[in-house]
């Protein structure tokens, strides 16, 4: 059965569409997503209850610059929030079996039995530490790190968005993330998190604008 699926891959575009669908499908709900979320934010730019904020926390009552924001207030925040969370978390889980249904998953995803030293040595010759890349398949271990964090933290910003979406009912999630205020905490981090993604993302694939086209196009046969 694996052998079959490897001979279709070998007949695959570099990108195939359902991957270029959802991936592109996915950077429009990212931006409407943060932008919708700090549009929340915004309403009450505090972590931490009213009369108990977490200290650590240093942009307390540090509102978000409005041109970061969508939805104009914050009951248009929610409603685009809540309308566009749908489709991203359908549109990830169309990837998930994508991935797995074709076995796309063995060169994309990091597996750290493999990828571990080769993303550490790939780390040292960005950082100018190593002469030369080490030997990569498909995408090198710091890619595969990469795009195998985000989907972790996709699912780590549904659990803790529904966390804060339905505290009573789904309580025991609330509780996972140490409450009301801790999966807030989360939801936020996360968000940094995705911010510094897209910048290092955007970053490394203008150095190689021929993948840009592939994501596009879909790229060669292989
Ligand atoms: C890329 C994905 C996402 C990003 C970048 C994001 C970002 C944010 C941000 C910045 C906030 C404001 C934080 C606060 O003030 O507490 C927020 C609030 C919220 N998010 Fe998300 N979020 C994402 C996905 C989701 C998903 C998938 C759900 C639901 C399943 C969700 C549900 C919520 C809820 C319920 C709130 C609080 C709304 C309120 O207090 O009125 N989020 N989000
Ligand atoms: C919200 C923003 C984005 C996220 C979360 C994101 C995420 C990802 C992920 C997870 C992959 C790996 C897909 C796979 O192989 O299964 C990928 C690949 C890729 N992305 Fe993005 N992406 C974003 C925005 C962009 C933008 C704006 C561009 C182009 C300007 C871009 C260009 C590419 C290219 C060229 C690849 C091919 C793989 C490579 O050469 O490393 N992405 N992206």
């Amino acid at each position: 059965m694996s052998d079959a699926r490897d001979q279709q891959a070998k007949f695959r575009r570099q990108q195939p569409l359902p991957i270029r669908f959802v991936h592109w499908c996915n950077a429009l709900f990212i931006v409407l997503m943060a932008g919708s979320g700090l549009q929340i934010l915004t309403a009450y730019p505090y972590l931490g209850p009213r009369g108990a904020l977490y200290r650590w926390y240093p942009l307390q009552g540090v509102a978000p610059p409005s041109w970061l924001t969508v939805g104009g207030w914050l009951a248009g925040g929610r409603h685009w929030h809540f309308a566009i969370a749908w489709f991203f978390v359908l549109n990830g889980l169309v990837y998930l079996a994508y991935l797995f249904a074709s076995g796309e998953w063995r060169r994309r995803t990091f597996i750290p039995a493999r990828d571990a030293a080769p993303a550490v040595a790939q780390f040292l010759y960005y950082a100018r530490l190593r002469k030369s890349p080490p030997p990569a398949g498909f995408y090198n271990g710091l890619q595969r790190l990469a795009y195998s964090s985000i989907i972790i933290i996709g699912v780590a910003m549904t659990l803790s968005g529904l966390a804060i979406y339905k505290p009573v009912q789904l309580h025991f999630l609330t509780m996972l993330f140490g409450g009301y205020d801790g999966a807030r905490v989360v939801h936020l981090a996360g968000l940094a998190l995705i911010a510094l993604f897209v910048a290092t993302h955007l970053v490394l694939v203008a150095l190689h604008p021929r993948e840009i086209l592939a994501m596009i196009t879909g790229g060669k046969r292989e």
